[in-house]
C-alpha cells in the first residue's frame, strides 16, 4: 500500500500526541514536547494519516552534522503490519540523504522484537548497548541497542 507521508505543522501536534500515547502508553511525549522538536532548525516530525486525516502513524527525527537520529517512531496499534513504519522510515531516509547526511542512527529496547525485526529488515545494525536506559516507573530498567545504517551516496 502506498502511504503519503506528511510534514507535521503545529496544528496537527495535538493529534500527533494522542497518537504518540497510543503507542508509547507509559512513555507519552505530549503536544508541547513535539512542539519543542519541530521548533529545533535540524529537526522535524512527519506522519501518515487514514482517509479521514487522522494520524496512523510518525516519526519525528534530527539531520545535522552529517548524522541523522530517529527520535520516535510509531504506529497506531490497530494500524500495524501495513506498512506505515516502513513507509515513513523510508521517506527519513531520502531526507536523511538529501540533506548529506552519512549515517543514521538509533536507540531501540533490547526486547522490542517488531522495531528490531523494522529495523534489520532495513539494513540497521547493532553498534553498542545502553545498559539500563529505559527506566520503568515501578524501578526496573532496559538495556537500549544502538543501531546504526550507513547511508550510500
Ligand atoms: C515497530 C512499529 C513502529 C512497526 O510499525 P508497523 O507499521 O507495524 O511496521 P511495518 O508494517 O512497516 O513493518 C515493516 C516490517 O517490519 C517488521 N515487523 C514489523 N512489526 C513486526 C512484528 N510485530 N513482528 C515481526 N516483524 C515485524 C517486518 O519485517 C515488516 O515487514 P512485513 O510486514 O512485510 O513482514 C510498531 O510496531 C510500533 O509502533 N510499536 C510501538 C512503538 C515502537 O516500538 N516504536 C519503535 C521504537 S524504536
Amino acid at each position: 500500500m502506498n502511504h503519503r507521508v506528511r510534514r507535521a505543522r503545529h496544528a496537527d501536534l495535538g493529534r500527533l500526541a494522542l497518537l504518540h500515547a497510543r503507542c508509547f502508553p507509559a512513555d507519552a511525549w505530549d503536544a508541547v514536547a513535539l512542539a519543542g522538536i519541530i521548533a529545533m532548525s535540524h529537526a522535524s516530525g512527519h506522519f501518515v494519516a487514514d482517509e479521514d486525516g487522522t494520524p496512523t502513524g510518525l516519526i519525528f527525527d534530527s539531520i545535522v552534522a552529517g548524522e541523522a537520529e530517529v527520535l520516535t517512531l510509531g504506529v497506531d496499534p490497530a494500524q500495524r503490519r501495513r506498512g506505515i513504519a516502513r513507509a515513513l522510515l523510508a521517506d527519513f531516509l531520502v531526507r536523511a540523504r538529501t540533506a548529506g547526511a552519512a549515517r543514521v542512527l538509533l536507540e531501540v529496547a533490547a526486547d522490542n522484537e517488531p522495531a528490531l525485526a523494522l529495523y534489520r529488515s532495513l539494513g540497521f545494525e547493532r553498534v553498542g548497548t545502553r545498559p539500563g536506559y529505559y527506566a520503568k516507573p515501578s524501578g526496573s530498567t532496559r538495556d537500549a541497542w544502538l543501531l546504526r545504517r550507513v547511508l550510500d551516496r
